[in-house]
């Protein structure tokens, strides 16, 4: 059989205007500009769009044509060429002006006049540090360039994580917004829930009937989400990370999300409401599992100077670049939580990430419980050497990234005279099915504001749930401190202590 592709696309219609706020920044070379090309070149986009970058920095259309041809040849997921290149970027035009000044907004409405060149649909995306979402949005509606729902062209709003700080300031976001645009117009992003791998964790649950009815306390013995990472303050990174941490910035949106995707209830229908519903039930339903006080659940650390995952030496967190040398700030969390609904009451939860870890992976695993009884031995070999070790239990892997693909862990008989059992993997894996590579995540998802299609962008209420949960966390950081980890590992030994009373450890692999 030929490979096929892994999605069907569908072409949008609507002619539009795409502006982009922060358009000198990093996520516009490195992911948008070259996510939409993509599209373009896939013949996704519509016949009539323009795509304007609004930044403060001195350029002209021609300078920004020129930097993003540049970034596309660098950055697109698919090969280039220049032809293809050189058509797209004659739809990109500059604004050059102050994002917190009206004066900005109204020569932007002014060249909108020329609607023929500038369509009257218009997505803006925010792509600017968290302080200016409200004063861009206030500006966007009372300068005109935001339209109402219902009326004859559309208009929505993209805003880039993190979306507040705390519950307080998320809530206080989402009040401020909702003054100018309506919930629909709004599309907050997580860029996780625009992964390939993340949307299958859905398929995969709710398209098999044979795994669901064990998806419960009844069968599963705990979960545990990694996202680790090998980077570390590299590249100006640390001025935002230091102000928000590893809780914030990694937690409160793209671990959750993920928690939420294994363990909702399956919606009635794939509605973009009644998927979110699920989500924010389940979300409401997670706590932090604290006995006494909240370091039985959390552990935070900082990496320590030493020699990183590919054996280069790298600089402690405290000594990094734009780090405040005296900082509390965590690049590493891991926490145990529970989720006190029916389905999954009692069992533990495990989630942790960090930055500069042994390897980049982000991965899902269910963890069944052993047989109630052990017939067999369980073997564990290597080069025919093989150790007598417990009946290990079933593993289900969702590989989110990279390698990506799911895996199941089962035990099974190892041909030779002797009953006994060894763990072998089934294994699904994308590249193994599917020639193509995947989307990234940032074309998936700019096509679905353009369709009006906000299943995969979190709903304000969704966005105050997440917070609520790692409340505890933000409240309580003095008594957290955080602990020094070994670069190139796989973060804070302290954090193996959230395992008591689980059949397990961290999966460092
Ligand atoms: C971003 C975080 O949202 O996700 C970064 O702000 C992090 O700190 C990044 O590095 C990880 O994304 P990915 O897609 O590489 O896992």
């Amino acid at each position: 059989m030929t490979p096929t592709g892994p999605v069907v696309e569908t072409r949008v219609n609507d002619p539009v205007t795409i502006v982009i706020f922060g358009a000198s920044g990093d996520l516009t070379h490195r992911k948008l500009i070259p996510a939409l090309y993509i599209s373009y070149a896939q013949n996704l986009l519509p016949d009539r769009f323009t795509i304007v970058g609004f930044a403060r920095r001195d350029y002209d259309d021609e300078i920004f044509r020129s930097m993003m041809a540049d970034s596309i040849r660098e950055f697109s997921r698919l090969p280039t060429d220049d032809e293809t290149i050189g058509r797209f970027v004659q739809h990109l035009h500059y604004h050059k002006g102050d994002i917190s000044s009206e004066e900005a907004y109204t020569e932007l409405k002014g060249k909108f006049e020329d609607t023929e060149t500038y369509p009257e649909n218009r997505l803006f995306y925010l792509s600017i540090i968290p302080d200016l979402f409200e004063t861009a949005v206030r500006l966007l509606k009372e300068s005109g360039l935001v339209l109402n729902p219902g009326d004859a062209a559309w208009s929505r709003v993209v805003i880039e994580k993190p979306f507040g700080r705390d519950l307080e300031s998320a809530m206080g976001l989402n009040a401020a917004l909702l003054k100018y645009l309506d919930e629909s117009q709004i599309y907050r992003i997580d860029h996780y829930l625009g992964k390939e791998t993340v949307q299958n964790i859905l398929s995969f649950r709710f398209a098999n009937a044979i795994f669901e009815p064990v998806f419960n306390r009844s069968y599963v013995d705990h979960i545990q989400i990694t996202a680790a990472e090998t980077v570390g303050m590299e590249k100006g990174r640390g001025g935002y990370y230091d102000e928000y941490g590893a809780v914030r910035d990694m937690v409160t949106n793209h671990l959750l999300q993920l928690l939420c995707l294994v363990t909702m209830e399956a919606p009635g229908d794939l509605a973009a409401e009644s998927i979110r519903n699920e989500k924010v039930k389940v979300l409401n339903a997670m706590k932090l599992d604290i006995r006494k006080d909240i370091s039985d659940a959390v552990c935070r650390g900082q990496y320590s100077a030493g020699v990183n995952a590919e054996g280069r030496k790298t600089p402690g967190y405290l000594e990094e670049d734009r780090i405040d040398p005296e900082s509390d700030t965590e690049c590493f969390v891991a926490m145990r939580m529970q989720i006190n609904n029916w389905r999954w009451a009692g069992v533990p939860i495990l989630l942790r990430t960090g930055k500069r870890m042994a390897r980049k992976t982000t991965e899902v695993a269910v963890q069944f419980k052993v047989p109630p009884l052990q017939l067999f031995q369980q073997v564990e070999c290597e080069d025919d050497v093989c150790d007598i070790t417990r009946i290990k239990p079933n593993t289900l892997i969702f590989r989110i990234q990279p390698d990506e693909g799911i895996f199941l862990k089962v035990g099974t008989k190892r041909p030779g005279m002797r009953f006994v059992v060894e763990d072998v993997d089934m294994d699904f894996s994308y590249s193994g099915k599917w020639s193509k590579s995947l989307p990234e995540a940032y074309e998936r998802l700019l096509l679905d504001t353009l369709h009006g299609d906000s299943t995969l962008f979190t709903r304000s209420d969704e966005v105050e749930a997440e917070w609520k949960v790692v409340q505890p966390i933000l409240q309580n950081v003095d008594q957290l401190t955080p602990f020094p980890y070994p670069p190139g590992e796989w973060g804070v030994h302290e954090a193996d202590w959230l395992f008591h009373g689980v059949e397990g450890h961290w999966r460092n692999q």
